[in-house]
């Protein structure tokens, strides 16, 4: 198997992390494999909102609690210290496809370079509020962004929890 394969085959969701910060460089190593995926007619509707501020985490994390009805101190981003928030433009045909592949992406590059993450759902509902649509704005982040989903990131602080791969998904016409 090359190492492609087994990333792929390693990767899996972290949900405790180290409070420490990955460096920038590391961020932006995930990004980039966000940025590079593939998209409808190459449209590259996504948007990735890279939030490292502690205040802003934390407004998200109470944010997605609430729409989650989780009980009362609940982090949903499992103490990460980054949350990358894949928006994609709802203008392009095809961007919901086009910011989960970008949510793939990442997930896999976060693995490839030693780093956790974890899709954290609730980001539509999120950035469907006034709250964040205008914090959009604030940044000078333009066009008509629907929320995708959360890439949490963070140094792991527990081993990868294997599972089985079901049986019987796939259908061969040879
Ligand atoms: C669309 C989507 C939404 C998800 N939302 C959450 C979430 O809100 N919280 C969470 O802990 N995990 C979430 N996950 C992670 C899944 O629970 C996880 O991928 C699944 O259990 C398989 O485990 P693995 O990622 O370790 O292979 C989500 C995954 C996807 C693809």
């Amino acid at each position: 198997m090359n190492e492609t394969l087994e990333m792929i085959k390693e990767r899996r969701s972290i949900r405790k992390y180290q409070a420490k910060l990955p460096t920038k460089e590391e961020i932006e190593m995930v990004v980039q494999a966000g940025l590079e995926a593939a998209s409808g007619m190459n449209r590259q509707p996504v948007h990735i909102l890279a939030v490292t501020q502690k205040a802003l985490r934390d407004k998200l994390s109470a944010a997605n609690a609430k729409v989650g009805n989780f009980e009362a101190g609940v982090d949903p981003f499992y103490g990460a210290p980054v949350v990358l928030v894949v928006l994609a433009d709802k203008r392009c045909p095809t961007y919901l496809y086009d910011g989960s592949l970008a949510m793939g992406n990442m997930m896999l590059a976060a693995k490839s370079i030693g780093l956790g993450s974890c899709w954290i759902h609730r980001a539509k509902e999120e950035f469907e509020q006034a709250e964040f649509k205008s914090l959009l704005k604030e940044l000078g982040v333009e066009g008509d962004f629907e929320g995708i989903g959360h890439c949490i990131l963070g140094y792991p602080d527990q081993e990868a929890q294997a599972h089985p791969i079901q049986a019987n998904r796939v259908t061969w016409v040879e």
